[in-house]
């Protein structure tokens, strides 16, 4: 008796019998705000450390949809679905299709979703929470998109007790702006925006041929393309966070494995568009870095806390800038493309787009004060992303995964020799470009 409890216990125990998966983490670039844990460390401060001043960059929150997805991949699967003549009441796990509606209407593209305003507000309220000593920031930061300046809004609607103090600083998107602005990338040449796309097309064609079959024998009238595929797993994202669930999310659907084959397809991509793939990643990456750093490191400042909104290409180029989700990291090579094979998934990869860029996705820099156990008294820095601490490369002697202050600088200072010098490195036509972001001064 006692013996086939126990052993039905750990039969409901066993992985096998446990085993979940949640899509709405694996939708990259269109997953909901979560947070990963990754790595699993306390994001408290470390013991004896109090946070005395921060500077987070943020993307915007969750919109209907962003105009490329929509216009690629959505939009033409759902004209075809409009107009075909399939009898989806006979095609199984598809058969929600026969009265399934578009959540997306053209004029909507782009604005956020209520679930964003929310996921704003939220992000507001946690971040106050976890800075209970800090002023009222007289100032927050945002590049001039309607979804970037919506999710600050939100954000100081949750953060502060009166939010007519809190000043919403509008940042031009507009090309000419050099570094300085939350947008770098837009006045750079050497970025382009469909970088990796054609990488990423391989493996699109790979994960999605058996779907394509299976879902060809369900309803061999709708010819489904590896677009329609992609575009029904974004609509997973998208229905989520407009109308609360989607029945594209279903694991009837896209099996698990086939959406880890979705995620993967949005990592290759991002690999080359503003990861270690590219080397301009780090470049446009590099003057928010220094500007916190500078922020940070001085004796004043007139605010406790900065924060910046903007799109989901800074964010991961901030990231590489600062060597983190670096699959090379201790392998003792830098091979950066070979770790992101095009016809086969590296699952040990640490650059998983889902957990570096989600909707909200928000990086932060603090500085603390500690006075810790088997460590100096003083200044330390330590960054968290998506609110885990992680180890900056060479930046780590403090308590916590922190940095010392010498140690900060100096790690600051490398990272400029690797990748300083925007308009050397972008070459814009105009001719007043810079290589900082002087947005925080005056
Ligand atoms: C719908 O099908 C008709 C007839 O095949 C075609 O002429 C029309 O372009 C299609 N419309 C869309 C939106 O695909
Ligand atoms: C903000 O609103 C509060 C309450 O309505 C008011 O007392 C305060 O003076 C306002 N502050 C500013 C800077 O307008
Ligand atoms: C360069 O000039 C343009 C046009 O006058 C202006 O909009 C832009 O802000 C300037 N850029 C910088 C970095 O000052
Ligand atoms: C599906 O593809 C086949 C072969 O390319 C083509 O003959 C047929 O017209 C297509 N059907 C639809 C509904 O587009
Ligand atoms: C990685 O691939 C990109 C795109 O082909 C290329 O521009 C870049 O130089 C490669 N990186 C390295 C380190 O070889
Ligand atoms: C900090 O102090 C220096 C020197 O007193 C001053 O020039 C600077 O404007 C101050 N910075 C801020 C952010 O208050
Ligand atoms: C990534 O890691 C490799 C191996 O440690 C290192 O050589 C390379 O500089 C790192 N890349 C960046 C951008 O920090
Ligand atoms: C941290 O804050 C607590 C409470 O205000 C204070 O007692 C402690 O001395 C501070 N520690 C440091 C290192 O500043
Ligand atoms: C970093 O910022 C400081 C202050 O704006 C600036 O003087 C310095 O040139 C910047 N470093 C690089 C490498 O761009
Ligand atoms: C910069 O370019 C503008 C027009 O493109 C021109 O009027 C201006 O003289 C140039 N300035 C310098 C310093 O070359």
């Amino acid at each position: 008796m006692f013996r086939s409890l126990t052993l039905s216990l750990a039969l409901a125990n066993s992985a096998l019998a446990t085993y979940s998966f949640d899509p709405l983490e694996h939708l990259a670039g269109i997953a909901p705000y979560f947070e990963p844990a990754d790595p699993p460390l306390n994001p408290k401060p470390p013991q004896g450390c109090n946070v005395t001043r921060a500077s987070y960059l943020v993307r915007h929150a969750a919109i209907y949809a962003n105009d490329f997805d929509y216009e690629e991949y959505i939009e033409p699967f759902t004209n075809k679905l409009k107009n075909t003549t399939v009898d989806w009441s006979k095609a199984g796990p598809l058969r929600f299709l026969a009265t399934w509606q578009t959540p997306i209407s053209d004029d909507e593209q782009e604005k956020l979703t209520k679930a964003g305003e929310l996921e704003a507000f939220q992000l507001g309220v946690d971040i106050g929470m976890r800075y209970p000593s800090f002023q009222a920031p007289k100032r927050v930061w945002t590049s001039t998109a309607e979804r970037t300046e919506k999710s600050a809004l939100s954000f100081i609607e949750g953060l502060v007790e009166q939010s007519n103090e809190t000043q919403r600083v509008s940042v031009a998107e507009s090309e000419a702006e050099g570094a300085d602005s939350l947008t770098p990338y837009e006045g750079c040449p050497k970025y382009s925006s469909s970088a990796g796309s054609k990488q990423s097309s391989q493996y699109k064609e790979i994960y999605t041929k058996p779907i394509i079959e299976r879902f060809h024998n369900l309803a061999p009238g709708f010819n489904f393309t590896a677009d329609d595929i992609v575009g029904m797993q974004e609509l997973c994202g998208y229905e989520t966070v407009i109308r609360g669930s989607s029945l594209f999310c279903g694991l009837e659907v896209f099996s698990p494995n086939e959406w880890l084959g979705f995620e993967y397809t949005n990592d290759i991509q991002y690999h080359y568009n503003t990861g270690y793939g590219n080397a301009i990643s780090g470049v446009l990456g590099y003057p928010w870095l220094n500007a916190t750093a500078g922020l940070l490191a001085s004796d004043n400042s007139s605010q406790d806390i900065y924060v910046s909104f903007t799109h989901r290409e800074l964010p991961p180029m901030v990231l590489v800038v600062m060597g983190l989700f670096n699959n090379s990291a201790y392998s003792g090579a830098n091979d950066p493309n070979a770790t992101m094979p095009l016809t086969v998934q590296n699952y040990m990869r640490a650059w998983i787009s889902s957990r570096i860029l989600p909707f909200l996705t928000n990086i932060a820099v603090e500085k603390m004060a500690c006075d810790s156990y088997g460590f100096d008294s003083g200044d330390y820095f330590r960054v968290l992303v998506n609110q885990s601490p992680q180890h900056l490369p060479d930046c780590g002697d403090g308590p916590g995964e922190s940095c010392s202050k010498p140690r900060f600088g100096q790690f600051v200072q490398t990272r400029g020799e690797m990748f300083g010098g925007y308009t050397e490195n972008c070459q814009p036509e105009y001719n007043n470009s810079t290589n900082v972001l002087s947005i925080y001064e005056s």
